[in-house]
């Protein structure tokens, strides 16, 4: 596991800019945790990363999924927590959209994500406000567990 203790939004969105500067095609990241933890803040990050339009990222609740390009990469947001958990995602068709892109897909916990490979980033808020974000490293290569080194905030 590769913890971050991400004391500001803005140290949340550097942390995603270093990530999605070593996204690829095909990776899939499943974010979880509380409301207000940070995972859109992440999403947004990596779209600056991968060069496409942060503002552009905004909580795909009511959407569903929303489409980044214009970057390196196409990035594919989803949110799943509308649909609860368990969620069977054999409808979203997430094998296609990762032959188009990287897919980012928020309450990544509601569904079973780990037959398509996906990296686990966990979101927990702490006493103090601060976000521990946690990457699943082993389900990670080692480009994104490096990015995720340099993304990290010195103390
Ligand atoms: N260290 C931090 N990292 C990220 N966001 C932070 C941090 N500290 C405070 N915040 C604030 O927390 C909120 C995070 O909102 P965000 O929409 O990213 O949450 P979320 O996890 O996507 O929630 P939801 O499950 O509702 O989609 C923002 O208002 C942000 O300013
Ligand atoms: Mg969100």
């Amino acid at each position: 596991m590769a913890v971050v203790v991400s004391r500001s939004e803005r140290e949340t969105l550097d942390l995603g800019r270093a990530v999605g500067g070593a996204l690829e095609r095909g990776d899939l990241i499943g974010l979880a945790g509380p409301l207000g933890a940070g995972k859109t803040v992440l999403v947004r990050g990596i779209a600056w990363g991968v060069g496409a339009d942060p503002a552009a990222v905004r909580s795909p609740t009511f959407v569903l999924h929303h489409v980044y390009t214009g970057g390196r990469i196409t990035l594919h947001h989803l949110d799943l927590y509308r649909l609860g958990s368990g969620t069977d995602i054999a409808f979203l068709d997430l094998e296609h959209q990762l032959e188009s892109g990287a897919v980012l897909v928020e309450w990544g916990d509601h569904a079973d994500l780990s037959p398509l490979r996906s990296m686990p980033v966990g979101f927990e808020i702490a006493r103090d406000d601060s976000r521990v974000i946690t990457l699943d490293s082993a389900a990670a290569p080692d480009r994104v567990r490096r990015a995720w080194r340099i993304g990290t905030p010195r103390t």
